[in-house]
């Protein structure tokens, strides 16, 4: 049987904050990470621009080798996994499978919440797709969602401002949009895998006990559980410990960026798709 890596994808440098997890739980994986630099930030595009750009990086991921492809990315799971998983996963090979972040979120969202009202910080894209209210009422009817748009969030920490005055106003801006939607909110999620970088400053201007959830363990739990329950995709995963990079852009800019979401050194390669 034909192994190959665990491919992990994100328009851009956020996908790295959920790979870290994953890496740390599960390092006998090889793992190929691609951002999509060169077209990010996916939030403010259209439904049909993300579904193609997604598209695309996930065929590269299986001309690769990858059996396994995990959309580290909201807005991507949010506007293009469905369709993938429906309409094209089985053209492009019945035994290979693309996984999100939205549902291993929602399924586990109840437990955090006491007061059964949850906040969701994210993109224009994840959103305006309403994906975490539909899927969050599958799992937990009782509990109300309440979302806000960030779209300066991404944009600040891909040209690395996120430490800046100028994210302050941001940040402080959208909590207390989000936050005067419902006083019963107790529960924060930050939906986009760029956001991790922020949550210092999101708890400071948080109230005092709010939690505030990022996705990175939550989806390494999911993926290892996933893994277990599937043996057939386990065996097709290769293990070696070994981790390539791949960026759209330019991979001087990648290097230099990607230490403040991986938390390490890295060196990685162009691709032109
Ligand atoms: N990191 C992506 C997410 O989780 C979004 C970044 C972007 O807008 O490209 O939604």
């Amino acid at each position: 049987m034909n192994k190959g890596p665990i491919g992990v994808f994100d328009s851009g440098y956020g996908g790295l904050t959920v790979l870290k997890e994953i890496v740390d739980q599960l390092p006998q994986y090889d793992y190929l990470y691609l951002g999509d630099n060169a077209r990010a930030p996916y939030g403010t595009r259209s439904f049909e621009t993300v579904y193609q750009y997604t598209l695309q990086c996930v065929q590269w991921f299986f001309s690769q080798g990858c059996s396994l492809v995990i959309l580290a990315c909201n807005t991507a799971s949010a506007k293009a996994l469905r369709t993938i998983q429906q309409n094209d996963l089985a053209k492009m090979g019945a035994d290979k499978r693309v996984l999100g972040v939205i549902r291993p979120t929602t399924e586990i969202i109840g437990s955090f919440s006491k007061t059964n009202n949850v906040g969701i910080l994210g993109t224009s894209g994840t959103v305006q797709s309403n994906s975490y209210p539909i899927e969050i009422a599958k799992f937990y009817p009782q509990i109300k969602v309440y979302q806000q748009a960030c779209p300066m969030w991404v944009p600040l920490i891909e040209n690395n401002e996120y430490q800046s005055a100028g994210a302050d106003y941001f940040v402080k801006k959208d909590i207390d949009k989000l936050l005067s939607q419902s006083p019963g909110i107790d529960t924060i999620l930050l939906a986009c895998t760029h956001y991790p970088l922020l949550i210092e400053k999101i708890k400071q201007f948080a109230p005092q006990g709010m939690q505030v959830l990022s996705q990175g363990k939550i989806v390494a739990d999911s993926l290892q559980e996933y893994l277990s329950r599937h043996p057939e995709m386990e065996a097709k995963c290769s293990k070696n410990g070994q981790i390539s990079f791949f960026t759209t852009d330019s991979t001087e800019d990648f290097d230099s960026h990607a230490t403040n979401f991986y938390g390490k050194e890295i060196k990685s390669t162009h691709l032109s798709l």
